[in-house]
């Protein structure tokens, strides 16, 4: 028996390659997360590492403090809308915004907007004077320094995200005087999947300084503080998600130091999460098609492929993946491949699996409960999108599959 009996049950149900997200893990994390962080520090879900509904919603409802959501673009804001986010609770990132999504976006209420850019301040405040409003925005930086201890550098290399640290002083007049804006305060984003919680703590330290030191060369009084994340889990292979038992009460010195008002709000500080928050709720049942030996390997050829899991890794945030064995089964060594014809399609090599492997097995991938089927090469070769089933323990609590849908177009011509 190589996965548990109710995956086993869902997966005749429902075949295969299947998701299976526990909403109880999703709301373990959250509680685990905000627990570790210092009282009054909001959390924004980042909906890209998996946008289900159920799990925005349970991120949301429900016993602690409630996360708020990090989106973007328009599909993740009706998502988040329909999940019961109000306007107030969303922040709207990421380098693309165009002029009908920052419509839409100020339309429906978003409060808070990431500049990524002038001249992407300047598209916010034209969205929000078309509806004679003001958008309330965070300058996001493209630090030019990060901490010594950090080893995931997500800045100060040339990037489509952020302002350049560096050239705050010469456009400083210009951002703080945009029509239709008003800044806020700064969204810093350096680092993700940080295991290792001195790394963590480090960054977070560093970004601390620079949000000061960018407040005084402003001249502004920061209102929010958004000091990005790196909160980890595994990735599709075996493991727990990170524990920070210091974060709380480090953390809390370090704002003490840097932004002595954040206790009473001034500013408001935010964190951004997204695998740590659902990684760890998901597993991915796929079956073997076939069992191919050659050349000194085998190659076991699932149903799952890139274009169910991994699409990521496209992305350089690399695989290889594990599955669940019972370590007292005998095992083999396998290429776990998936259907698709490129030689690119491989979830994991060296994978541990059991020795007597064969066509119709089921296999159970871990921690996919992020960066799944939205982030990965799901129309490839025309396979159907994964069933993902929703539940709260055993129980199931919604079943579903992301599909091509038909668009209405004027010319409607027969082709009989
Ligand atoms: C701006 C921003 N926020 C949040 C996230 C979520 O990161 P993670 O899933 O590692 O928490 C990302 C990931 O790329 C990001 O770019």
């Amino acid at each position: 028996m190589t996965v548990r009996p109710h995956h086993r049950d869902l997966a005749e149900r429902y075949g295969t390659p299947l998701y299976v997200y526990d909403r109880d893990r999703v709301r373990a994390a959250r509680r685990d997360l905000f627990g570790c962080l210092p009282e009054g520090v909001e959390v924004y879900y980042a909906f890209k590492a998996n946008p289900h509904p159920d799990l925005v919603r349970a991120l949301r409802t429900g016993d602690g403090p409630a996360c708020k959501a990090e989106i973007s673009s328009t599909g993740e804001l009706a998502t988040a809308l329909e999940a019961g986010y109000r306007g107030e609770d969303i922040l709207y990132t990421g380098p693309g915004k165009t002029p009908s999504e920052l419509d839409a976006a100020v339309r429906d209420g978003v409060d808070l907007f990431s500049a990524e850019s002038l001249s992407d301040l300047e598209h916010i405040g034209r969205a929000a004077l078309g509806h004679g409003t003001t958008a309330r925005c965070l300058l996001r930086i493209n630090s030019v320094t990060a901490s010594a201890a950090s080893g995931v550098r997500m800045t100060g290399k040339p990037t489509q995200f952020g302002i350049d640290s560096e050239t705050l002083p010469e456009i400083a007049a210009a951002l703080t005087s945009m029509p239709g804006t008003s800044v806020e305060g700064l969204h810093l984003f350096s680092q993700s999947n940080a295991r290792d919680e001195e790394s963590l703590l480090a960054e977070f330290r560093h970004t601390l300084q620079t949000a000061a030191r960018i407040q005084d060369e402003l001249g502004l009084r920061l209102r929010v503080l958004d000091i990005g994340g790196g909160f980890s889990v595994p990735y599709g292979r075996n493991g727990e998600r990170a524990a920070y038992p210091k974060l709380r009460g480090e953390l809390a010195a370090a704002l003490d130091v840097f932004f002595p008002g954040w206790r009473h709000g001034l500013p408001r500080i935010a964190v951004e999460s997204g695998r740590y928050l659902v990684g760890d709720s998901g597993h991915l049942v796929t079956a073997v098609s076939n069992v191919k030996s050659g050349r000194g390997h085998t190659f076991a050829v699932c149903d799952a492929g890139i274009n169910v899991f991994g699409g990521m890794s496209g992305l350089g945030r690399l695989l290889p993946v594990s599955v669940e064995v019972p370590v007292d089964e005998e095992s083999q060594q396998v290429t776990l491949a998936g259907p698709l014809c490129t030689p690119g399609d491989v979830l994991g090599r060296g994978v541990t699996v059991p020795a007597d492997l064969a066509p119709g097995d089921l296999l159970a991938v871990p921690n996919t409960g992020a960066y799944g089927p939205t982030a990965s090469l799901l129309m490839f070769l025309g396979r159907p999108s994964p069933v993902e089933v929703v539940t709260d323990g055993e129980e199931t609590v919604s079943v579903t599959r992301i599909e091509r849908t038909r668009v209405p177009y004027a010319a409607e011509r027969s082709h009989d």
